[in-house]
């Protein structure tokens, strides 16, 4: 089984992204989590991406591709994976689709989420990620507005989104998506 989790900022990806992948006995691989792993051990990846993360920009989709791709490849040969936070572009989902030999995903699970209840989520986040102050926040759901949620169209196309409003308690939201992978 082969999910990814779209969704705006603070939109639980991360929180049901791991909830999830335990559930189905899946890898969980989230970019975000990649990415700053990269920044805190100064590599040379990390150096060359640490601006975007913290300007609350997208890191260049070659990027991103590159290093996903390498880790998802030994993934899905293994039983599959739950992926929050690629693609997040349609650049990047069609670089995929073209890289992996099965495809990206199964189904593209879509959390719904007001901007205003996204914001109240990240200005409370208490582990002090550099890029969740308020006008980095604002600027994240920017982008993912003009560059992300196109994405939603794309999937819907295709036939693989699941919407799931991810406006309820963590535990209901778990519950509707498990009911959209039944
Ligand atoms: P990334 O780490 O993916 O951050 P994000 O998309 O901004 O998402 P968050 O992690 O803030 O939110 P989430 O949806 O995971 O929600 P969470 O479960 O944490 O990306 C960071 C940066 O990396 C990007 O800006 C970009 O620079 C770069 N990047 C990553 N992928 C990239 C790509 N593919 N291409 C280019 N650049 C890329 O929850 C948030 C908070 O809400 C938590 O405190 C949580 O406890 C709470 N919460 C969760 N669910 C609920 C609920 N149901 N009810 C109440 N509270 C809840």
């Amino acid at each position: 089984m082969r999910v990814v989790l779209i969704g705006a900022p603070g939109a639980g990806k991360g929180t049901q992204g791991v909830e999830l992948a335990k559930r189905l006995g899946v890898a969980y691989l989230a970019t975000g989590d990649v990415l700053r792993d990269h920044v805190e051990r100064g590599t040379d990846l990390g150096r060359r991406v640490a601006e975007y993360l913290d300007r609350g920009e997208l890191v260049p989709d070659d990027v991103v591709v590159d290093v996903v791709c390498d880790h998802l490849a030994p993934l899905a040969d293994d039983g599959g994976y739950v992926l929050d936070g690629f693609p997040r572009t349609v650049a990047q989902a069609q670089a995929a689709e073209e890289l992996l030999p099965g495809g990206l995903a199964d189904v593209v699970v879509y959390l719904d989420l007001p901007d205003d209840v996204a914001r109240e989520r990240l200005d409370q986040r208490d582990d002090g990620r550099s890029d969740d102050d308020e006008d980095t926040i604002d600027h994240r759901l920017e982008v993912f507005h003009a560059e992300t949620e196109p994405l939603v169209g794309f999937y819907e196309d295709r036939g693989q989104l699941r919407r799931v409003d991810a406006d309820q308690p963590p535990t209901a939201v778990l519950a509707a998506i498990e009911a959209v992978l039944s």
